[in-house]
């Protein structure tokens, strides 16, 4: 279990290059089991979720093969990641075990697609987590409004289709808005179905078009996605195709709270601004400058960090992703701020460990009260969860002395060489290795 040692307080200057979505690409490598032939994905993060989703998927059948890097026009920077290979060699196996899921909740995902192609489906159902109850009821519901069977066994949901999944017309929103993955594994099942699925209560998230876009490629018929109803007209076979995934909305939101954090001046290549429009507005009201050229984003903000109030939302409000990282940069800001979680109520492990480096954040149910502080002290804290450990990072680069983050694999999971990327804009920040 590596850790991270910071040393806080220097401004961040200089070009980041934002990776491709890692959850654009987790459920899109899923996908890819529709498909006969291959599929090649580019601009794929090197993340360990990414490495339990090819272990996944090649445990189904999957063969999968990472090209090597490739060189840039431009020296200065590293080479790109190669294109990711995924073509389905074996048709045999339909299970998602549990140790894999239990290390990677978008395992999920295959769900759709195998019963869609394979007619059955058996994958371990996935526990609570660090963020909170991560219920599966609607997957398995939208499922079984197409014609799935399901039933329970040994931890494992059990799935089978008599023949081919039939389209209908069905909701898919639950007691806290759309579900993201839920509607993709919908999606991938009625890409396959025989006749039209009207889905309603669709999540809108760009990852949820993006897969859609892939899906298309390989010869779907969707029609709606990015909007709440969304049209697919079933198709008897899917071919392998080529995609790009979309960049990560939620690293480049990190990067741009990094930049307003430390007073610094960032450019951020490979951005898709209009994915974090909610972000955008609120950081801006807090006093962060932000602005665009093609694909670059500046940023640059005050000294004086203004209060917000922020609810996280489905798409296109603010994300739930980033609400940890937006509440290190108001544990700064000039007087109280408020921040309701309302996709994950549960979502604040990152209070106590940002008040043991001097910050003051109250929580009430799923609220959370930060009044501002002039600093923060550095501190040895635990990451916990992925965006919460992201939270800490930032907190550090500011933090007066040295932080030190255990457990850094939650990190890992979903920043790609984020300590990398940081030092070359100026943080001072090393991975300390296990021993
Ligand atoms: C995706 O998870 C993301 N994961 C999460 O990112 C993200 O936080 C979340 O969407 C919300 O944007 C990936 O893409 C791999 P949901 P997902 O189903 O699809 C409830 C990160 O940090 N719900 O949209 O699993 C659920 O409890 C991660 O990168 C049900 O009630 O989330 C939540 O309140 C963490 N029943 C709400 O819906 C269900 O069957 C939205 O969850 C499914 C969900």
């Amino acid at each position: 279990m590596d850790s991270f040692l910071i040393r806080g307080g220097t401004r961040l200057k200089g070009r980041i290059e934002i990776s491709g979505s890692k959850n654009s690409a987790l459920p899109i490598m899923a996908a890819c089991l529709l498909a006969d032939g291959k599929t090649t994905l580019k601009g794929v993060p090197r993340l360990s979720d990414i490495d339990s989703m090819c272990k996944l998927i090649g445990e189904l059948g999957c063969h999968v093969y990472r090209h090597e890097p490739t060189d840039r026009v431009n020296p200065d920077l590293p080479p790109l990641n190669g294109p990711l290979d995924i073509e389905v060699t074996d048709e045999k196996m339909c299970e998602a075990r549990y140790d894999i899921v239990k290390t990677m909740r978008a395992s999920i995902c295959v769900l759709g697609p195998l019963l869609a192609k394979r007619g059955k489906a058996i994958v371990s159902i996935p526990g609570g987590c660090a963020i909170g109850d991560r219920p599966v009821d609607l997957h398995v519901r939208g499922l079984q409004k197409l014609g799935a069977e399901f039933r329970t066994e040994n931890g494992n949901i059990v799935g089978e289709i008599r023949g081919r999944l039939k389209g209908c017309r069905l909701y898919l929103g639950g007691a806290q808005g759309p579900t993201v993955l839920g509607t993709i594994n919908v999606i991938c099942a009625a890409a396959l179905a025989e006749g039209e699925t009207v889905l309603v209560g669709a999540a809108c998230e760009p990852e949820v078009v993006d897969c859609a876009e892939l899906l298309i490629k390989m010869g779907a018929k969707i029609k709606g996605h990015g909007t709440p109803e969304i049209r697919i007209e079933g198709v008897d076979k899917l071919t392998g195709a080529e995609h790009r995934i979309i960049p990560d909305r939620i690293e480049c939101g990190t990067f741009l709270i990094a930049a307003a954090l430390t007073n610094g001046e960032l450019e951020l290549k490979n951005c898709n601004l209009d994915h974090l429009i909610a972000v955008v507005d609120r950081l801006e009201d807090v006093g962060v400058k932000i602005s665009r050229d093609n694909g670059t984003i500046f940023v640059s903000s005050a000294r004086r960090l203004n209060t917000v109030e922020m609810t996280t939302q489905p798409y296109p409000g603010f994300p739930t992703d980033l609400q940890a990282q937006l509440m290190a940069l108001l544990c700064l800001a000039d007087g109280m701020s408020v921040i309701t979680e309302r996709i994950f109520p549960d979502r604040f492990l990152h209070v106590g460990e940002l008040n043991r480096m001097g910050a003051r954040v109250r929580k009430e149910g799923p609220t959370a009260i930060i009044q501002g502080v002039k600093e923060m002290q550095g501190a040895s804290v635990m990451a916990s969860d992925l965006r919460a450990s992201a939270a800490l990072v930032l907190a550090g680069l500011v933090a007066r002395g040295q932080t030190r983050i255990d457990r850094v694999y939650h990190i890992d999971r979903g920043y790609e060489k984020i300590e990398q990327k940081l030092a070359a804009v100026g943080a001072e920040i090393e991975r300390v290795k296990e021993k």
